[in-house]
């Protein structure tokens, strides 16, 4: 055990400096990256209830659904302060607070922070949510935590994120592609520029497990593989609405994003198979017995998954949820 933690911490600082050399490309200059407010009207300006009228108007036009998953993907985002946590417990983060994966760390806080917070604006201003119903589940969603089967290990936390971001990008790109098409163009112009951020968040996760492989390529394998097996859990996954117990409030909301084809069983499976591609699972070398194992589990698993979700029914249970008005 000490050697296996050891060995995650030598790697950690191997591959520190591939980051740092990357990071400008990966992090965008806080000065002129985009903020909420280039989105949102201007509180100061005579026009600003007139604007809100009209972005009441546009969101008069998006359907239940796409408000439930809406509400559900800003929870998401505004849970931030318990991926932050768990980021810096992280071995070989939580080893330096000054250090460059700590650095990493708080840079890549304050973008996603930025997420939430326009999103959070958008629907208070909407006049469809419930806000207090969906400030209560997120703070539950903050105070409740959540496993998410990565332990404190580097290897299985940036295989978690690598997923996490490319499925978080599927999903506000296709909310944005929903909005469009119900008549507001705000929302969607909102979601395209969240989930590009996603987009350059997964490359940078994905860089780092690609250079834990170089070095480190069974037990990279390993991690992969036992992620995959445990299953890449959401953090919607343990959502819950007041007078509701941890996780009973994620079946409604995944079925919403099923129904319109947000985020999919599918979209998992080509979630993983991108992964598999971008990482050469198929010609990494070197890998130990152990390794070999874990890739011929990972190698199979599309082709069983993909079986599984085309047997999968489209859900049609309806759900009123706490969170929308009317
Ligand atoms: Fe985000
Ligand atoms: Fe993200």
């Amino acid at each position: 055990m000490e050697f296996f933690v050891e060995k995650r911490r030598e790697v950690m600082v191997h591959i520190e400096k591939f980051m740092l050399e990357k990071i400008h490309e990966y992090l965008k200059p806080i000065d002129t990256i985009w903020q909420p407010s280039d989105f949102l009207p201007d509180s100061s300006r005579e026009s600003f209830f007139s604007e809100i009228k009209e972005l009441q108007e546009s969101a008069s036009g998006l359907s239940y659904d796409l408000i439930a998953v809406l509400i559900g993907d800003t929870i998401t985002e505004e849970a931030l302060p318990t991926y932050e946590s768990w980021l810096t417990m992280v071995q070989g983060v939580s080893d330096d607070e000054e250090g460059g994966w700590m650095r990493w760390t708080r840079h890549w806080t304050g973008e996603e922070n930025r997420h939430g917070d326009l999103l959070n604006k958008y629907l208070y201003l909407s006049g469809r949510v419930n806000m207090r119903m969906m400030e209560i589940s997120t703070q539950y969603l903050i105070a409740d935590g959540f496993d998410i089967g990565t332990g404190h290990d580097p290897y299985r936390n940036f295989i978690y994120t690598s997923f996490q971001e490319l499925a978080t990008n599927v999903s506000h790109r296709r909310v944005a592609s929903q909005a469009k098409k119900y008549g507001d163009p705000l929302l969607s112009k909102m979601c395209g520029v969240i989930a590009s951020d996603e987009a350059r968040h997964a490359k940078a996760y994905k860089y780092f497990i690609e250079k834990i492989f170089e070095v480190d390529p069974s037990e990279a394998m390993i991690a992969f593989e036992d992620m995959m097996r445990k299953k890449i859990v959401m953090p919607a996954h343990f959502l819950r609405e007041v007078g509701l117990k941890v996780g009973q409030t994620f079946g409604h909301f995944t079925d919403a994003a099923q129904r319109l084809g947000i985020y999919t069983a599918i979209d998992y499976v080509d979630i993983l198979k991108e992964l598999i591609t971008d990482w050469h699972i198929e010609s990494v070398t070197g890998l130990d017995e152990a390794g070999e194992k874990a890739r011929d589990y990972v190698m199979n698993l599309p082709a069983r998954l993909l079986r599984v979700a085309e047997r999968m029914k489209n859900p049609m249970l309806e759900y009123k949820f706490t969170w929308i008005n009317g």
